[in-house]
């Protein structure tokens, strides 16, 4: 069976360091492994206009900013097709027959639309859109036969809901559809990478945010401010590593060779975590490894995402044209789907046949 990636991210923002190591750095990694048959990444903006109706602009201003991380990060065309949710049609068809196949208490059960309708405040407003996107979800895996979906630890229960949904139809109208698994982050600091205040996740709105298109000088400050261990006053002082946001930071990012280079009395993480909690080391050095090491990954992605820069209407280009050829991808699954379900009506010989007998009689 062919190996194939889908995954995607909504458009409401640019993305940043959670984006990068929950997901963004190990999609970059899988496509140039070779090892797939066929990758797609999908700017879900129709996904993002489940609870942001009201503010499209929002999503259609975020697109270019999405793919200019893609392109940063270096996704390449010509390996990956990127494209955009909404230019896909095929998506919301396959979206509405799946419907049929969930119940409502079962997306009332998915704990990531829990956390999300919470968060939102939406209380009893939800928007019936909003409510099913699990379903137009599994439709986006399902759509381009996804084998594999590199994602970050809270969208498992999409993941199983699509699951779920491809062996009730392939239970009820035959083998069709593809089961896909979920690519997990390698670390734990991967899956949950927390804002730079220490709380638990980087977002917009709290803006604890290290953007992937930040400058030097202002990762360095988002960096320098970072949350630690609050009785952490002296340098003497032992300091604490639970829910010390530079120490997870470490934990994601810093490799030995790192130390080699930026700090070499320490030969690794576990012994500068060692100094650390017996007492006498600061703050401002731990911070400061944290800076260097930040800088050295995101100096590439800046440059070339100044480059695309130059080139919207490149990056357009790309997109339309990875749209393209996503599109006839779907087309192919819906075909398949509604031949399965037997709503092919037009292609189906027999059946006008057999209607021809019934009323030749
Ligand atoms: N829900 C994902 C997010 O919030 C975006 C997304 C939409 C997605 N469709 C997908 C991810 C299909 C993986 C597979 O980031």
């Amino acid at each position: 069976m062919a190996k194939i990636i889908l995954t995607g991210d909504r458009p409401t923002g640019r993305l940043h360091l959670g984006h990068y190591v929950g997901s963004l750095k190990r999609r970059v990694e899988l496509q140039n492994s070779g090892e797939f048959d066929k990758i797609f990444i999908m700017i879900a903006d129709a996904q993002a206009l489940t609870d942001n109706a009201d503010n499209p602009d929002k999503i259609r201003e975020n697109i270019i900013e999405v793919a200019l991380d893609y392109l940063s990060c270096g996704l390449d065309p010509s390996k990956s097709t990127l494209f955009i949710q909404s230019q896909i049609q095929e998506l919301t068809e396959l979206c509405f027959y799946y419907m049929n196949l969930v119940t409502v208490s079962r997306l009332q059960r998915n704990p990531t639309v829990k956390a999300e309708i919470q968060l939102r405040n939406f209380e009893t407003s939800i928007p019936v859109g909003f409510f099913t996107y699990p379903i137009s979800q599994a439709a986006d895996i399902t759509a381009f036969k996804a084998t594999t979906v590199p994602v970050g630890e809270d969208q498992l229960p999409m993941l199983e809901q699509a699951r779920e949904i491809v062996r009730r139809f392939n239970m009820t109208y035959g083998e069709t559809l593809v089961e896909a698994e979920a690519l997990l982050p390698k670390t734990e600091a991967c899956c949950r990478l927390p804002g730079t205040d220490g709380k638990a996740k980087m977002s917009k709105s709290l803006g604890n945010c290290i953007y992937l298109s930040d400058t030097e000088a202002e990762v360095k400050t988002k960096v320098m401010s970072m949350f630690t261990d609050p009785n952490h006053l002296k340098v003497s002082d032992p300091g604490s590593l639970e829910g010390n946001a530079v120490f997870t930071y470490l934990d994601a990012f810093a490799r030995d060779e790192h130390f080699a280079e930026f700090l070499p009395d320490y030969a690794n993480l576990t012994e500068l975590k060692e100094h650390y909690q017996r007492g006498g080391l600061g703050d401002v050095k731990v911070k400061k490894l944290l800076n260097h090491i930040l800088q050295e990954e995101l100096a590439p992605i800046r440059q070339r995402r100044a480059l695309w820069q130059n080139d919207i209407p490149g990056v357009y280009e790309i997109l339309r044209k990875g749209s393209e050829v996503a599109r006839a991808e779907a087309a192919e699954t819906l075909s398949q789907v509604k031949r399965a379900m037997r709503i092919n009506y037009f292609e189906d010989g027999a059946l006008i046949q057999s209607h021809v007998e019934k009323y030749s009689k």
